[in-house]
């Protein structure tokens, strides 16, 4: 049936008082009424930093590479000409072992490069990742009660061969972050989901005259497939196992409470959650149980990795979608956003 006169279906139009649609009627409008502003000052930018000259790319992180220090002062310096406060730093290690050696090297990878970019613009506020995945060769998180030959057995109160000791490990990253504040840096973000990791690393910072050095904890880190990108660009893939005797299960929520809680307890100066996407119930929960703590949200490599692939075969606008992805990980709560797509998101900003 055609319809001459659409008008004649509306009746009782004039009924309706509120009509949201009043404030959507213009740009102008609409971005006075806007309740989130996403901001270059809110991002946090990850370098990869590896022994060596020039630029690698990384295949599954298309615009992402692994940088000399050289080069890696270079992108520090573009994140701060587009307004962006910080970098997070992920080493790369001439050589790997058991234990990770130069984590807490002197002259180690992330020890040049902290050094460096605070040397060529020392505004730039210089966090570091606090772990041993990328340093160890078996690719684990912590010490562990095997060695990766099966030899050389350690007191393991009949855990499974392969788990990651929690407390000698907590020595391991004291030791890395007074090694990371000794070269300046700012801010220590560890992120190995080790039980007592944030109080190990304020003990190991206060005791040797950091006391001013805050912790970005990872307070809640999911056991996510989304790593999977990150762990081509830094390396650090396990050799065998996972990661779930120490990272968080992707279906507990309350549990991100006990940790965070715990976090604070121990001295954090600021929460994250990881990943975000996937996680933004997690994110909303934590900063309304901790709303007086700084929370940064990181949005992992898979999450970037996705954008990517679908943006590279037209099926979606990148610079849209990555803005409304930012954009839903913000009024979720996170006040900082640790992205790889940090340069082009403050770019698509301005
Ligand atoms: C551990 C670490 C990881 C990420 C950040 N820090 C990897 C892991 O836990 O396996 C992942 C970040 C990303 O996927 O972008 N050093």
């Amino acid at each position: 049936m055609a319809i001459s006169d659409p008008l004649k279906l509306v009746t009782n139009h004039r009924s309706l008082i509120t009509r949201p649609r009043r404030l959507r009627q213009t740009e102008a409008l609409r971005s006075m009424v806007r309740e989130t502003e996403l901001n270059p000052r809110d991002f946090i930018y990850p370098l990869f930093i590896r022994h060596g000259q020039g630029r690698t790319p990384i295949a599954s992180m298309p615009g992402i590479a692994q940088l000399s220090v050289e080069e890696a002062v270079r992108e520090a310096e573009k994140a701060a000409e587009l307004d962006i406060p910080a970098v997070i730093l992920f080493g790369i290690p001439a050589e790997k072992d058991p234990v990770g050696l130069e984590n807490f090297a002197d002259d180690g990878i992330v020890q040049q490069a902290i050094r460096a970019i605070k040397r060529g613009i020392p505004e730039m506020v210089v966090v570091t990742d606090i772990c041993m995945c990328e340093y160890t060769d078996h690719g684990h998180c912590g010490i562990l009660n095997v060695a990766p030959d099966g030899a050389q057995p350690r007191p393991s109160q009949s855990l499974p061969e392969g788990y990651v000791l929690n407390d000698p490990t907590l020595d391991v990253l004291g030791k890395v972050a007074v090694s990371h504040a000794e070269c300046g840096a700012d801010i220590v973000a560890p992120s190995g989901m080790m039980d007592g990791m944030v109080a190990a690393i304020r003990d190991a910072l206060d005791t040797t005259g950091f006391e001013n050095v805050p912790i970005l904890s990872y307070a809640v880190k999911y056991a996510s497939s989304f790593y999977g990108p990150f762990r081509d660009a830094a390396e650090g893939a396990p050799k065998f196992g996972d990661r779930k005797s120490h990272q968080m299960d992707p279906a507990n929520v309350r549990e991100a409470l006990r940790e965070a809680a715990l976090d604070v307890d121990e001295g954090a100066d600021m929460l994250m959650v990881k990943p975000a996407l996937a996680y933004l119930d997690v994110i909303r929960t934590v900063k309304e149980a901790f709303p007086e703590l700084p929370m940064a949200a990181y949005n992992v490599s898979g999450e970037y990795a996705m954008i990517k692939a679908a943006a590279a075969n037209g099926w979606i606008n990148e610079a849209k979608v990555t803005l409304e992805t930012l954009t839903s990980m913000k009024r979720a709560g996170a006040d900082l956003i640790i992205t790889y797509h940090a340069l082009d998101a403050a770019r698509w900003l301005k």
